[in-house]
């Protein structure tokens, strides 16, 4: 149920807000959090927050300790002493998880779901399979998680062997965003609906759900990230990038290529951007499973062909965490000029600590518990005989058909809101990060 109301400030913060000498100031996150908690009498973490920059509006995400309750108060100094909330009710797993799972739905005792994922390389993964196996089990579903050490045939026998074993629903993280396409026909002959998540399966009508971020989007946070680091709207530059991008079998890789060179593709155009290895196709700048070694030897090549006379690099669009680490390597070994402002995706443990000692800008956080409950909630819902949530119902064309989407929120963190995101939300702690 959803309530959107408002709220007079207390006379305290109006005075805080109008004693900053005729400019009126966004309220701090504390000041909200206590309105917040003052209205609801309830404990509040903040989920996340979005400061236009030129201060002018803002927008805070609030979830209640028990995860009961999410209020999204909106903020413009047109009208400083006003907040308004926008109230939601959210369900709790059976296990006390917290997150955006709207309503807990009955388990169906005996089901059993399997959960493909493509490897335990990279933490992201682990983190994805251990959420949706602990949500489903604590709604009372049997699991079957694999991981397919990022190999095709793997990951083929894995999923016939779930449908052989009696699964009634498979999620499925595709390696290839084609290869898994034959052993979905055989789920959809046992009749066994099937979760695509994170990444789309291509070329089949046997997907029959996608659960994901923008991924697009992902590519033009990283992108708009680096024109505002450089202000290429108001520097004349000319600024030198380079570009790395990530597994062309992983269709995401394109979404994400595409997102970014949308972006970047007027300023490399004027003349602003140059890409002084000439390599922006998407074929010269993939990297093949995404290997955080794949990407460290390019960038090496690229450093020493192009930049070892001194010539400085001011970007390097990776993108996503590991490959941030692979070009961050490879300048730590062969680059000697200012470091260039570089991007990633995940937030993984690693390549937040890198932005903390500035060895990486930014990163665009998807939150897997959050894709992971709403997962489990989509399986849930299936196995329950109930039509799931949607929010997409035209982007996805997976080559077949368009696949029913549910598309999840991702977020920029850098140095500067790390800690509202990622500690004050609980997804990390301090110590994780030291
Ligand atoms: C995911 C990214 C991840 C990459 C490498 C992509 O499909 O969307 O979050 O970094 O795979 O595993």
């Amino acid at each position: 149920m959803k309530k959107i109301f408002a709220v007079i400030l207390s006379i305290s913060l109006i005075m805080g807000l109008a004693a900053c000498a005729g400019k009126v100031e966004v309220p701090s996150k504390k000041d909200v959090q206590k309105e917040v908690e003052k209205e609801y009498d309830m404990d509040f973490d903040l989920d996340s927050k979005d400061i236009a920059e030129d201060g002018s509006e803002a927008e805070w995400v609030f979830i209640s300790e028990d995860g009961s309750l999410q209020v999204t108060v909106s903020w413009s100094a047109k009208d400083p002493d006003e907040f308004d909330f926008d109230e939601e009710e959210l369900a709790v797993l059976p296990d006390g998880n917290s997150g955006a799972i709207p309503d807990p739905i009955d388990a169906k005792g005996s089901a059993m779901v399997g959960v493909s994922m493509p490897t335990k390389d990279l933490q992201r993964w682990n983190q994805d399979g251990d959420r949706i196996k602990n949500d489903l089990e604590a709604a009372g579903y049997e699991v079957d998680l694999q991981y397919a050490a990022n190999d095709v045939y793997t990951q083929v026998s894995q999923i016939e062997n779930m449908v052989n074993s009696g699964c009634d629903l498979i999620i499925v993280a595709a390696i290839d965003s084609a290869s898994v396409s034959e052993a979905l026909d055989l789920a959809a002959q046992a009749g066994i609906p099937v979760i695509a998540y994170d990444r789309l399966v291509y070329g089949t009508d046997n997907v029959d759900y996608y659960v994901t971020f923008d991924q697009y989007q992902v590519g033009q946070l990283q992108a708009q990230y680096i024109v505002n680091y450089l202000g290429l709207d108001y520097n004349s530059g000319p600024f030198n990038i380079e570009i790395t991008t990530g597994d062309p079998d992983d269709n995401n890789a394109m979404f994400f290529y595409s997102g970014a060179m949308d972006v970047l593709n007027p300023y490399i155009e004027s003349g602003k951007l140059v890409v002084v290895s000439g390599q922006t196709d998407f074929t010269d700048v993939a990297t093949v499973s995404w290997k955080t070694e794949n990407a460290e030897s390019r960038a090496e090549s690229i450093i020493s062909a192009c930049y070892s006379d001194g010539t400085n690099i001011d970007a390097w669009l990776c993108s996503n965490d590991s490959t941030a680490l692979g070009v961050a390597n490879a300048l730590a070994s062969y680059y000697t000029g200012s470091y260039p402002v570089i991007t990633g995706q995940d937030c993984d443990i690693a390549n937040v600590k890198m932005i903390l000692d500035g060895t990486q800008s930014m990163s665009v956080f998807k939150d897997t518990i959050v894709l992971a409950d709403q997962t489990a909630y989509m399986a849930s819902q299936i196995l329950s005989g109930q039509t799931p949530d949607i929010n997409d119902t035209v982007t996805y064309n997976n080559g077949n058909k368009v696949v029913p989407a549910y598309l999840c929120e991702a977020i920029v963190v850098d140095a500067n809101n790390y800690s509202d995101i990622l500690i004050d939300s609980g997804y990390y702690t301090e110590d994780q990060l030291s």
